[in-house]
């Protein structure tokens, strides 16, 4: 059974709440129960954090053993540096994902300090952009 850690960061907890028209409706907690029972056969698991360095304390954690992580580094994404050494430190493929396009939106979100870290990259899809991710991952062979 693979191990598939769902990541989120800052302001992420506020799904459902915060700027609807951007991030949608849903809250998190309701969309991981769907996507668990559409994953029957993957063990997944969801932390959230607002601190950076909790982020990195749960890479640490979980990336020698998961099979894989999907990351929403939120704002993060664009300053954090210690993410993407984080990120390289670890065995486990981190995919990069983020519900709006952000290449659609301000220009301080189209650079990403963590893409070179990371396996892969989705975004735009709102939260289909997670199932994206995680079905890329049961997929994946390594
Ligand atoms: C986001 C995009 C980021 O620019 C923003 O800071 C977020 C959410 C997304 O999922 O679209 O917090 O990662």
């Amino acid at each position: 059974m693979k191990k598939i850690l769902i990541l989120n960061g800052p302001n992420l907890n506020l799904l459902g709440r915060r700027e609807p028209g951007i991030y949608g409706a849903r809250s998190f907690e309701a969309y991981f129960e769907e996507l668990c029972q559409q994953y029957p056969d993957v063990e997944l698991t969801y932390f959230q954090s607002n601190h950076e360095g909790a982020l990195i304390d749960k890479l640490h954690e979980v990336g020698f053993t998961a099979d894989g992580v999907v990351l929403n580094a939120g704002a993060y994404t664009h300053t954090s540096i210690a993410l993407h050494d984080a990120i390289r430190a670890i065995t486990t493929p981190v995919i990069e994902v983020h519900i709006s396009n952000v290449h659609q939106r301000e220009e301080f979100r189209h650079h990403s300090c963590i893409s070179a870290a990371c396996r892969g990259v989705i975004c735009g899809f709102g939260l289909d952009s997670y199932r994206l991710a995680v079905e890329a991952l049961v997929k994946s062979e390594e």
